[in-house]
């Protein structure tokens, strides 16, 4: 069982929905330190007030940082230069932007800032390399289970941080680094990731469904989400993808995974 009293934690997409909840659960549960990550400064800053008003100073900090530049690797040095070390990385940043002035952008968050920043936690962590373990929490989502027409780029992405982190987190890289890397699919969570200012399709006719899909979704209670993504924490075994959905508790997915690429891969290695 893992706990995140005394922890030091790192959390992107930090200032608003999910990621601001998961930086209040992390205090909530003890966590030495939070550095909260994000490019919304008004948020970040409010967060951060708000967060040692309730805490106390050097509880939580917030770090303007746009996670598709090198922005990141300096908040990691000044996070460990006071701290000491980092115990535990959230990759929570991403947007829902199929469009075509923005799906680049998407990538980059979603897919490359998340594969750099698990990089980084995974060689400062890794105990064959000096660290002392830890875990990352990656962010991918229930369209990472299923084929979603309305958002193939964003679809993809998720698709994407499902396998590099299934991937990274597998032995040998698990057993010799002490580093977990688990995998959460969240389904519809209440937050400003659906509003009409955010998203969008990749042309006019699909905007059109999508925008027409908004108000079928049944969507869960932002904490809903995070209580899921803190059992995750406590009980997932490395490489383990959660499905965090519906209000329910959190499900360990990772035996229909195995299953489903065991099909995926028949007749690849015969
Ligand atoms: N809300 C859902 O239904 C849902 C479902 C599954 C997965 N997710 C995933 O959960 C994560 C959080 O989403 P959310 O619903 O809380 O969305 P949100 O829009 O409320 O929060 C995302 C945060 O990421 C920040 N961000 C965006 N680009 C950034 C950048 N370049 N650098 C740093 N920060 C940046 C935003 O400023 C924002 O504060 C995302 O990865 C999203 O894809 C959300």
């Amino acid at each position: 069982m893992h706990e995140i009293q005394d922890k030091v934690c790192f959390v992107t997409g930090a200032a608003a929905g999910i990621g601001a909840v998961i930086v209040r659960a992390f205090l909530d549960e003890g966590a030495r330190h939070v550095a909260a990550l994000d490019i919304d400064t008004s948020n970040g800053q409010a967060l951060q007030q708000d967060l040692t008003n309730k805490y106390g100073e050097g509880k939580v900090r917030f770090h303007k940082c746009d996670v598709t530049t090198n922005e990141i690797d300096a908040v990691y040095d000044n996070v460990v230069n006071d701290f000491g070390y980092i115990d535990v990385v959230v990759n929570c940043a991403g947007i829902m932007n199929d469009r075509p002035n923005a799906y680049v952008k998407e990538i980059e968050i979603n897919v490359t800032a998340l594969i750099r920043s698990s990089f980084k936690a995974f060689e400062l962590m890794r105990k064959d390399h000096g660290g002392r373990g830890g875990t990352i929490i990656n962010i991918s989502s229930i369209v990472g289970l299923f084929q979603a027409h309305l958002l193939p780029v964003y679809t993809a992405t998720k698709s994407a941080v499902l396998q590099f982190s299934n991937c990274l987190g597998m032995d040998p890289h698990a057993s010799r680094s002490g580093v977990r890397v688990l995998t959460l699919c969240f389904g519809c969570t209440d937050t400003s990731l659906f509003s009409l200012s955010k998203m969008g399709a990749f042309d006019k006719e699909t905007d059109e469904l999508l925008v027409g899909s908004l108000g079928k979704l049944p969507m869960q209670k932002i904490e809903s989400a995070v209580a899921g993504l803190l059992t995750a924490y406590r009980e997932g075994a490395s490489a383990s993808t959660w499905l965090v959905t519906s209000d329910r508790p959190a499900e360990d997915i990772t035996g229909n995974i195995s299953k489903a690429y065991g099909i995926m891969s028949q007749g690849v290695f015969s």
